[in-house]
């Protein structure tokens, strides 16, 4: 990557440093008992979450904190057991040989250049969902985890939850037969006033608002662009589509057990809300999996349950319906018969009369569990320690992630897009194909 040195940091030896924790980390044998060196890289809403999961495991600790804000880095080195130390510049983590991995939970539009960066130098990543705020970049991160032959984890936590991965399995192995249509709901209300229309205002730091937009276009400070409503903005991510609905992308994909799309249209737009977000309030993307529809659902209005069960998914088989909760499911199986449908009769309209339904609901399985971050960081530290594949490996974070960027292209685009997963590009809209990447601010450099 070729980003201009810190202040407190030389070219050289920013290079120099780099190339040796390579060779440091790549020859490192584990053993079981041996204390994993953190140190993570935005430690605000998630970035704090994040490091309490890891926190719960007595063979991670907290070597150092990074943020663009003290008091958010003053928060994290309080909560460590030992004394990180604290970094402004995110590549003086990279620089410090006592760091063995990173986790990045910084705006999604951080995650390709540090992550890149991260491996480069050797360091194994947890890497916060979206992966990635285009395409391209997610691909350009697979790449080079495998070049650099690191141990990754994306953010999303569902896939080390035992409960979740039991019903991925269920579904796959036939449980509710064939899956026709599966759906994720985002409801929320937020008007009238959503997260408000505050002026443009100076930074609190303007060396440190610069680093924040990073590669996106240089624009003044205004406080929804930054800490947390970033997310409303599309040069920093791609709205609640890949906010939470990467999470329910990734949870249904895994279910049905196929890795891309063929095509995706969406509909949408800023129905009902009064303030300065870009992205829609009120938004539907389908997507066809092949044999499968997957569909994802953001309301702005009242909160009524989405569907019968209000859970935040359902998968729609032949055989039955799933839900899906952050760490439960249950399902409702479906009667069905062998025989074709009959025509319907008097006699038959009769029966339904009698017997109030004609499909039987059987007592639903209801699992508890939990989808606990803290489960994911522990098969984090495990596969550093075995070097084995993530429970959420950057392969299936990109597939996920990419997902969900081409909804938001169908929408930007007003089109029905046909996919081609080999070559991870638009088949019947050349046109799609130029928002698959952005130009990034100079000096800036996806590597
Ligand atoms: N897995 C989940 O369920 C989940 C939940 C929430 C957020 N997230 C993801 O976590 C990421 C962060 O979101 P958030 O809600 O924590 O946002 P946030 O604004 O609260 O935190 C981001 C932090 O990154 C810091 N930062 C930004 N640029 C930096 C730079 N160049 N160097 C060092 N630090 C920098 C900011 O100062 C801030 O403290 C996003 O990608 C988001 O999608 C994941």
């Amino acid at each position: 990557m070729k980003l201009s040195p810190p202040s407190s940091l030389s070219r050289r030896s920013f290079a120099r440093t780099a190339a040796s924790a390579t060779a440091l980390s790549y020859s490192r044998i584990w053993g079981a008992n041996d204390r994993l060196h953190m140190g993570y890289i935005g430690v605000g809403n998630r970035g704090d979450q994040v490091h309490d999961g890891f926190l719960e495991h007595g063979d991670q600790e907290t070597v150092a904190v990074c943020d663009l804000r003290e008091d958010y880095m003053d928060f994290a080195v309080k909560k460590s057991r030992a004394t990180p130390k604290k970094y402004k510049d995110w590549r003086q983590v990279l620089d410090d040989k006592n760091v063995d991995a990173v986790a990045i939970a910084t705006p999604d539009h951080w995650h390709a250049l540090m992550f890149n960066a991260a491996c480069k130098a050797g360091k194994d990543v947890y890497v916060e969902k979206p992966l990635s705020l285009t395409v391209v970049e997610g691909r350009r991160m697979v790449d080079v985890a495998r070049e650099t032959k690191r141990v990754t984890q994306v953010g999303i936590h569902r896939r080390s939850g035992k409960f979740l991965q039991e019903a991925a399995r269920l579904v796959r192995e036939g449980a509710i037969g064939h899956v026709t249509v599966a759906r994720g709901y985002h409801l929320q209300n937020e008007w009238p006033k959503g997260i408000g229309n505050p002026a443009d205002e100076q930074p609190w730091d303007a060396e440190a608002w610069d680093k924040w937009l990073g590669p996106a276009p240089k624009v003044p400070y205004n406080k929804n662009r930054a800490f947390y409503n970033f997310r409303w903005f599309y040069n920093y991510s791609g709205g609640q589509l890949t906010n939470f609905g990467v999470h329910y992308m990734d949870m249904l994909r895994w279910c049905i057990g196929k890795d891309a799309p063929k095509a995706v249209v969406a509909m949408g737009g800023k129905y009902a809300i009064d303030d300065n977000r870009e992205i829609p309030d009120t938004l539907e993307v389908m997507w066809d999996f092949g044999g499968t529809m997957i569909n994802f659902v953001q309301y702005n209005a009242n909160r009524a349950p989405g569907n019968a069960k209000n859970s935040e998914m359902e998968l729609r088989g032949t055989k039955g319906t799933m839900y899906l909760w952050g760490n439960r499911w249950e399902i409702v199986p479906e009667k069905v018969s062998d025989s074709p449908r009959p025509g319907r009769s008097p006699v038959d309209r009769q029966m339904e009369r009698n017997i109030g339904t004609l499909s039987e609901m059987i007592k639903p399985a209801t699992m508890q569990g939990s989808a606990d971050t803290a489960f994911h960081a522990r098969n984090f530290i495990d596969c550093v320690k075995s070097r084995a594949k993530c429970n959420c490996d950057i392969l299936d974070g990109h597939l996920s992630t990419s997902a969900t960027i081409i909804g938001n292209i169908a929408l930007k685009t007003k089109s029905y897009l046909e996919w081609d997963a080999k070559t991870e590009k638009f088949t019947n809209n050349p046109a799609a194909n130029k928002w698959l990447h952005y130009e990034y601010r100079a000096p800036y450099k996806l590597g």
